[in-house]
């Protein structure tokens, strides 16, 4: 514990490292795009970069369609009141304090599952313990990048009516799983 230079130990870094800095990319590119909106004076509702951005982040993903949201909390009451869930959803207690403000605003109560403090991820061996008949779903976040083990929702498939919404740190991939049923069904779902 001494060891972290937040209490006292030597820094791993001259300047600190900040997480989620994001990366900017080819500049010019970016003030020519911003420049490009601005010459447009469309900034909201519906405008030419939304569609492409859209356009970009479905053919990441492999899927159909991709509907953008103004904020990743938005994103993810819009896929849990899809999803249907209610009462006890399983929750990783590592992550941003919206991921449970979305479960709490939908009156679903957060439930949080240890994580393994290896991956940062939700432990599937916790998992398991915290399956109720009120738990509709399983709301694991992949931290750093790095998808929750499938274990997890093998376990949410078990979850009566099991739901697994997957989602990657910055809120891209909700894919709801209400019935526990197929992968297959599943990619049906988000398309
Ligand atoms: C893991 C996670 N969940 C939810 C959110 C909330 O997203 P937003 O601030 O876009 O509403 C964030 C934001 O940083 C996040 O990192």
């Amino acid at each position: 514990m001494s060891d972290f230079a937040i209490v006292g130990g030597v820094p791993a870094f001259a300047e600190p490292v900040h997480v989620g800095r994001p990366n900017i990319g080819d500049r010019d590119r970016l003030m020519e795009r911003i420049g490009g909106v601005i010459d447009r004076r469309w900034l909201t509702n519906d405008g030419p970069l939304v569609h492409e951005f859209e356009e970009a982040v479905a053919a990441v993903l492999g899927a159909s369609h991709c509907i953008a949201m103004c904020n990743g909390t938005v994103a993810l009451e819009i896929a849990i009141r899809a999803a249907g869930l209610r009462g006890e959803v399983i929750v990783s207690p590592f992550t941003f304090v919206a991921t449970a403000h979305a479960l709490q605003w939908q009156e679903i109560t957060p439930v949080f599952c240890d994580i393994d403090p290896r991956t940062h991820n939700i432990d599937p061996r916790r998992v398991e313990e915290l399956i109720t008949p009120r738990t509709t779903g399983i709301l694991p976040v992949h931290v750093w990048g790095r998808p929750a083990r499938r274990r997890v929702v093998a376990a949410g498939r078990q979850a009566r009516p099991a739901a697994a919404l997957r989602r990657c740190a910055r809120l891209w991939v909700l894919a709801p799983r209400p019935d526990g049923r197929t992968a297959r069904h599943r990619r049906k779902l988000t398309a």
